[in-house]
């Protein structure tokens, strides 16, 4: 089963047609909010609001280790996370989607693994290709199917919020190689990994980051709700597309 993780802009899934929600209790704590289970398109989806339903849980308060606990408990296969980020690379202008292919971690102090020693043996997990490809080749394709321009690759930079970055962070991140930033990327994607669970990314560009383009002389938040919203019909679009294959 297919699972969709909203982020800011997306604490609701208008093409969900919406069955039942569940209180998942899980070793690691509460997720963000009940599990909303549902369909799109006639096929079986789990939705979940990273920030909660009602917007109130800051990046750096997620509980991922739960939300991503309570989702495989569930028995979800695939997870596409749709998560905000800020353009850092020209071509990642507001209002532009993508399908990112790498990410560089700047997050600290959050509860980020599974596998401590209480429970484990050591165990590494391989996470050179950190997003599934195989999914990523969905969502592309499902992109495609919709007509909806989407940019294939980039590398999301995760920092830790909740305050936005200063310029010159962002031009050390460029210098680092990423092309977009967001806060909520890490650890998500590597705990998805460590359950062996199939994650991938649709990145909304919601605005400029700081010091560049629009942002120039700063980030107006006042902005970013507008792009937001429209690029979520957008991914709503990719979606539907990509559930009619899922069980391809
Ligand atoms: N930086 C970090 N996270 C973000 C941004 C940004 O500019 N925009 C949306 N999420």
């Amino acid at each position: 089963m297919l699972a969709i993780i909203g982020g800011s802009g997306l604490t609701r899934l208008a093409n969900l047609d919406v069955q039942r929600r569940q209180v998942v209790r899980t070793p690691y704590g509460e997720p963000s909010g009940a599990l909303t289970f549902g369909t799109i398109q006639g096929r079986e989806v789990i939705f979940l609001a990273r920030h909660g339903y009602g917007h109130t849980i800051p990046p750096h308060e997620v509980n991922y280790r739960a939300n991503i606990w309570a989702l495989h408990s569930k028995h979800v296969r695939d997870i596409v996370s749709v998560a905000a980020v800020g353009g850092i690379h020209a071509d990642l202008t507001p209002g532009t989607l993508a399908v990112p292919d790498q990410i560089i971690d700047y997050t600290h102090g959050r509860k980020f693994t599974f596998l401590s020693s209480t429970d484990h043996s050591v165990t590494h997990v391989d996470f050179t290709f950190p997003y599934c490809e195989s999914l990523r080749q969905r969502l592309l394709n499902a992109a495609a199917e919709a007509a909806e321009r989407i940019v294939a690759g980039g590398t999301y930079a995760a920092t830790q919020g909740p305050r936005l970055e200063t310029a010159a962070e962002i031009n050390r991140l460029e210098r680092d190689g990423a092309d977009m930033v967001g806060m909520t990327g890490m650890p998500e994607a590597a705990l998805a990994r460590e359950m062996g669970l199939c994650y991938a990314a649709i990145a909304v560009v919601v605005n400029y980051a700081a010091g560049r383009g629009g942002s120039a002389q700063g980030i107006r938040l006042a902005d970013i709700t507008a792009v937001s919203q429209e690029a979520m019909a957008r991914v709503r679009n990719i979606l539907d597309r990509l559930v009619v294959h899922d069980d391809d």
